[in-house]
């Protein structure tokens, strides 16, 4: 039945874009729904969220959690890679989603909530947590660690991984951050 929903709702997106595009991927029935930013040039050759560089290190943080992505279902507010190009080297270089992409991909953002019915969203950076709270003041500096709350679901924002290649001190608060979420899907 959520997948029959996902297909149709995952359909609609060929009307919005002509890009390659990922639509989320995992268990339907999960209770942990993971977001990320958008797509990079692995997951639009794979067809999945966070199997680059970035997954590597989301894949470490969920063994530090004990979970398996198997216990997930994980998605991107963006469904396609935006990308600009490297005038140097004429390659596609990845940059941050504009608010116009992000304002075409969050109502199916919204629906891709509502089908999987999640106990705990985990936004992964700013662009998840501001789309998800509907608040484009929220910074995932101040809100990283907090328990939230987005129309009764519990929402637990995390640092982007691939913010911790960037900046190695992030690594300590990330851990303390796995520690609460830790507890808190323990108790769900
Ligand atoms: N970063 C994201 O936010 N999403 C992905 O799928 C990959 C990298």
């Amino acid at each position: 039945m959520k997948k029959e929903k996902l297909e149709k709702l995952y359909d609609r997106i060929a009307q919005l874009t002509e890009e390659p595009y990922v639509t989320g991927v995992g268990n339907v029935d999960a209770k942990i729904l993971l977001i990320g930013e958008a797509p990079g040039a692995r997951e639009v050759k794979l067809g999945e969220p966070f199997v680059g560089q970035a997954g590597k290190i989301l894949d470490e943080f969920l063994d530090i959690l004990e979970i398996q992505r198997e216990d997930l279902f994980i998605t991107n507010v963006v469904k396609i890679r935006p990308f600009k190009i490297n005038k140097r080297t004429g390659k596609k270089n990845n940059r941050p989603p504009t608010q116009d992409e992000i304002d075409i991909f969050s109502n199916i953002l919204f629906e891709e909530i509502n089908i999987i019915c999640p106990k705990i969203i985990i936004p992964l950076g700013n662009t998840p947590l501001r789309c998800i709270m509907n608040d484009n003041t929220l910074t995932i500096g101040n809100m990283h660690g907090k328990l939230l709350k987005k129309d009764n679901v519990p929402v637990f924002p995390l640092y982007h991984p691939a913010a911790t290649i960037h900046n190695q001190n992030l690594k300590g608060t990330y851990l303390t951050d796995l520690d609460k979420l830790k507890q808190i899907i323990g108790n769900i």
